[in-house]
C-alpha cells in the first residue's frame, strides 16, 4: 500500500496541473461532500455515496480519481473494474469499516442463518461480498420498504443508522455495533445551547447521528437530502448535524443564509471534521493523477461477489426489483 506524502510542491500551480492531467489521462474526479472545499470545487462531480456509486458505474473515463474514503474508491473499482481507480491517500479509511472485520461478520451471519444481510456501504469489499444488499443513507429507506416485514434482517455496520430505520419502520433488525466517530461526537448539551441562541433555526441531521441528536432534528437524511433541505427550508439559519464540509455547498447555493455546524462536546464544531476524509489534499490529488498511484486493486472473485450486493442496491434504489426478490438469504 502506497501513501502519497503531503509535501508542498514548489513552483507548481496545482489547479492548472490537475486540469492538465485530468484531460491527458481522460480522468473523472469524483468528490464527496465531506471533502475540503478546494477539492469539491475542482471535481467533475460532487455527491453522496449513492450518487457517487452511480457516477462511477456510468462514467466512460479511463481513470477515476476518487476524493473520498477508501470504501468509496473500492466501490468505484467494483462497479468499473476496467478503469484505473486512484485514491489520493490510501489511509483514508472509515471507523465503520474498521468496526466490522470480515471474519467476525461472517461468524455473525452464520449464527443467524435465516437472516438476510442488509449492509451499509461504509464497509470493506469483503463485507460487501458477505452481504445480500448494500444500502446508502439515501437508498436505505426505499430498499427496506421493499423487504417483507417478516423477513429477519442483520443490519451493519452502523448501529445508529440501523436503529433509526428500526424506529422509523417499526422493524427489529439485528444491529452490528459500529459507529461513525464523526457523528458520534456531536454533543446534545452543546446542540441545545446553540438551539437556544437560534430558536428559529431548524436542525438537519444525518442518520449516522445517535438518537439523542436525531430526536431534536427537524430533518433527517443523507448528505444530499440535507443539502436539498438547506435549499428549501424557510428561515435564515440552519443547524447542520453532519460533517461540516458540506456547508461549503450550502454557502455557495445560498450565500444570504447562515449555516451552523452542530458542535461537539467542547463546543467547537471542528472536532466533527472526518479525519479520514481530511487526508486528501490538492497535492495528493495531483500526485495520484500524475503517477496513477495509489491504485485500488481487487481480486476478481471477491469483486464479483461484492458487485452482486451493490448491483442489488442500484436496482432496488431505482425500484426495479420486486418485493421479496432478494435471492438466497444466506448470502451464498
Ligand atoms: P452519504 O453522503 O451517503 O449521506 O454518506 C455519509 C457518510 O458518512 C459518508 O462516509
Ligand atoms: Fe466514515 Fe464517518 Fe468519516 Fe463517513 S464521516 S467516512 S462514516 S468516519
Amino acid at each position: 500500500m502506497t501513501t502519497q506524502p503531503d509535501r508542498p510542491l514548489s513552483g507548481i500551480d496545482l489547479r492548472e496541473e490537475i486540469d492538465r492531467l485530468r484531460k491527458e489521462r481522460n480522468a473523472v474526479i469524483l468528490a464527496h461532500y465531506y471533502q475540503k472545499p478546494e477539492l469539491q470545487d475542482l471535481a467533475d462531480f460532487v455527491g453522496d455515496s449513492l450518487e457517487l456509486s452511480r457516477k462511477a458505474a456510468e462514467t466512460d473515463a479511463d481513470v477515476i480519481a476518487f476524493c473520498g474514503v477508501k470504501f468509496m474508491a473500492d466501490t468505484a473499482k467494483i462497479l468499473s473494474p476496467e478503469k484505473i481507480v486512484v485514491l489520493p491517500d490510501m489511509e483514508a479509511g472509515c471507523s465503520l469499516e474498521d468496526s466490522c472485520p470480515p471474519d467476525k461478520f461472517r461468524a455473525f451471519r452464520e449464527k443467524h442463518p435465516d437472516h438476510i444481510a442488509l449492509t451499509y456501504i461504509n464497509c470493506s469489499t469483503e463485507v460487501k461480498a458477505l452481504s445480500d444488499v448494500i444500502v446508502t443513507s439515501s437508498s436505505a429507506e426505499t430498499i427496506l420498504e421493499q423487504i417483507p416485514d417478516d423477513q429477519p434482517i442483520i443490519f451493519g455496520p452502523d448501529r445508529h443508522l440501523g436503529g433509526y430505520l428500526n424506529r422509523k419502520f417499526n422493524r427489529d433488525m439485528l444491529l452490528w455495533p459500529g459507529v461513525c466517530i464523526v457523528h458520534e461526537a456531536f454533543s446534545e448539551r452543546e446542540l441545545m445551547k446553540l438551539k437556544a441562541e437560534h430558536p428559529d433555526a431548524p436542525i438537519a441531521a444525518h442518520p449516522e447521528c445517535p438518537p439523542h441528536i436525531i430526536d431534536h432534528a427537524d430533518h433527517v437524511g443523507s448528505t444530499s437530502s440535507i443539502l436539498q433541505f438547506a435549499k428549501t427550508f424557510q428561515g435564515d439559519t440552519l443547524i447542520v448535524a453532519t460533517e461540516p464540509h458540506i456547508i461549503h455547498q450550502m454557502e455557495k447555493a445560498l450565500p444570504e443564509k447562515t449555516f451552523l455546524g452542530a458542535p461537539g462536546a467542547d463546543g467547537n464544531c471542528n472536532c466533527n471534521i472526518c479525519p479520514y476524509m481530511a487526508l486528501n489534499t490538492m497535492e495528493k490529488l495531483y500526485l495520484c493523477l500524475r503517477d496513477l498511484e495509489p491504485r485500488i486493486e481487487i481480486e476478481e472473485g471477491l469483486r464479483i461477489k461484492a458487485k452482486a450486493s451493490l448491483d442489488k442496491m442500484l436496482e432496488m434504489a431505482s425500484g426495479t426489483i420486486g418485493k421479496g426478490d432478494l435471492g438466497d438469504p444466506t448470502g451464498d
